[in-house]
């Protein structure tokens, strides 16, 4: 799952993003939006974003009712230079909520994408029913993004060692899901792993038909990753002979997805936390928490002993080169950017060791900039909040799909945090709090034919259909 907290993706933006320059021409043979993308019931590509194609294809939201509407799914193509292709395969970054367009017209994630999967194949970033360039729309704050963002932000600043704190957070948790029942459209049901499996297949049908071969015996060709594994797995338990190649990456636990726990992803969060113990005691003194003659135990032991130091005296942040307001950072701050870290470990153990450095030594400033705590929330350079991000979509899609299995009350809520945290003393908390809270008011569930019934037995419970 990629993508968690709103103030914890800024870190990756300090560390790796490079904005993508998009020419804004007027040159209307090339669309440079999907705005400007026909919508089409066939697929239709058409030359888009300099060296692409794009099309936009309108889906029934339910295959079986038709009467229901349809809503535009958005794909953009990277037509390898080896034509013919031998096909086209979909792929998806995660989430859910991640945005397949933007990662295959990214120039930083499209090479790796060609180099893990050659270039005899055409890639095709999907966008998948709520997320991004695709309806219907999830944005519980359409209209005001700072809004949204500043919420987001607020909701999610919760310490999850403070009974008070978390029962705001299952209160405030509760109130999200009650401002979007009243904001957002009830087409918002339609957004859900099933129905976006059966785009896939709309997809492929609709390349077979374009190409002149019968839709009948159209296949998926896919690759996805994250949460992108459990919407290939759920492709192809309900498509089993249309899957074509099938790649899925970085498995999550599908039945503990369905249920809504999530608790599964964080089976060995505390070994690879563990690593940077480990990587850090080899590294010598290029890892800024390494003195003489350190070890992998005694870096473990200083870095438990900031946390706590942290958890009993947050630490106090003012430097206007770092922080736009004053501000202190906590336990939970910390524990945030570890679990961030371990998605990716070349790119932030190195941060990672600097900031815990320098938080041992009293000096918050790093990690409150890491975690952009005293800065306005997604503001840009210019203040303007985008127009779409993941974090809304994200929970709506796990809520439909959840689809109310999980009986969240605050007693189930606090169990899990307990659950969680005995699972990753880390930063168990910090994943408890990813979604399952906010589906309590929810007042959306997926028609009966885009519920999952793939046999769900979890341990200690009965099978669910
Ligand atoms: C529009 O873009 C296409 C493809 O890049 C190019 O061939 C064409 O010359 C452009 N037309 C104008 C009017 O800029
Ligand atoms: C298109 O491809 C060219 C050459 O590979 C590259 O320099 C350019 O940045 C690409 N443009 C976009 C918008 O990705
Ligand atoms: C949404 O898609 C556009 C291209 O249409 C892309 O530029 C943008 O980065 C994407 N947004 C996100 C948050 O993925
Ligand atoms: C809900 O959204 C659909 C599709 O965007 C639209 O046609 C319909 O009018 C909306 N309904 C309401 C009540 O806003
Ligand atoms: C580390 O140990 C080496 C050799 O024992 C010594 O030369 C060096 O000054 C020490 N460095 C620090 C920072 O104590
Ligand atoms: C705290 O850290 C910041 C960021 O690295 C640095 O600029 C500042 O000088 C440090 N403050 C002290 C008192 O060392
Ligand atoms: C789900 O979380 C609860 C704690 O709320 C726990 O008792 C249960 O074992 C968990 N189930 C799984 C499969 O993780």
């Amino acid at each position: 799952m990629f993508g968690l907290f709103t103030p914890l993706t800024a870190f990756i933006a300090v560390t790796a993003a490079t904005p993508l320059a998009i020419r804004d021409d007027h040159n209307n043979t090339m669309a440079t939006s999907f705005k400007n993308v026909p919508l089409s019931a066939d697929l239709k590509y058409v030359p888009c974003f300099q060296n692409y194609t794009c099309a936009n294809l309108e889906v029934p939201l339910d295959y079986d009712h038709p009467d229901v509407g349809t809503t535009n799914i958005a794909f953009i193509r990277w037509n390898t230079p080896k034509q013919p292709a031998m096909g086209d395969i979909i792929f998806n970054p995660g989430g859910p909520g991640g945005s397949g367009v933007n990662f295959v017209l990214n120039p930083l994630e499209l090479p790796m994408l060609i180099e893990l999967l050659g270039d005899a194949y055409n890639i095709v970033g999907m966008d998948p029913r709520g997320v991004n360039n695709s309806g219907p729309n999830l944005e519980c704050f359409a209209g005001t993004p700072a809004i949204r963002d500043y919420f987001d932000t607020e909701l999610f600043d919760v310490d999850p060692r403070s009974e008070a704190s978390l029962k705001k957070y299952y209160q405030q948790s509760g109130s999200f899901g009650t401002w979007c029942s009243r904001t957002l459209n009830d087409t918002v049901r339609y957004a859900n792993t099933p129905a976006t499996a059966r785009d896939m297949l709309q997809y492929a049908e609709k390349l077979a038909e374009s190409q002149g071969k019968p839709r009948e015996e159209a296949q998926v060709n896919f690759y996805g990753a994250s949460y992108g594994s459990a919407l290939g797995t759920t492709f192809a338990s309900l498509f089993p002979t249309r899957v074509g190649r099938f790649l899925i990456d970085a498995v999550l636990d599908v039945e503990d997805y369905y249920f809504g726990n999530w608790s599964q992803n964080l089976l060995q969060a505390d070994a690879a936390v563990e690593s940077f113990f480990e990587l850090c005691a080899s590294a010598g003194p290029t890892c800024a928490l390494y003195t003489n003659g350190s070890t992998a135990a005694s870096i473990q032991q200083r870095v438990d002993a900031v946390l706590q130091s942290l958890e009993d005296s947050p630490l106090a942040v003012t430097d206007p080169a770092f922080v736009q307001f004053p501000t202190a950072v906590t336990h939970a701050d910390l524990r945030g950017l570890f679990m961030l870290a371990t998605y990716n470990p070349p790119v932030y153990f190195a941060t990672l060791a600097l900031i815990v450095a320098q938080v041992e030594s009293g000096n918050g400033t790093l990690l409150a900039f890491a975690t952009q705590k005293g800065v306005m929330p997604k503001a840009e350079c210019d203040g303007v909040s985008a127009e779409w991000t993941d974090v809304h979509p994200k929970l709506i899609i796990a809520c439909n799909d959840n689809n109310k299995r999980w009986a969240v009350t605050e007693q189930s809520v606090m169990e899990l945090f307990a659950f969680d945290r005995g699972l990753s003393k880390y930063f168990g908390e910090v994943w408890a709090s990813v979604i399952v809270p906010q589906c309590r008011n929810l007042k959306f569930s997926p028609p009966e034919n885009q519920v999952f019934n793939g046999e769900l037995v979890l341990p200690g419970l009965e099978a669910m259909h």
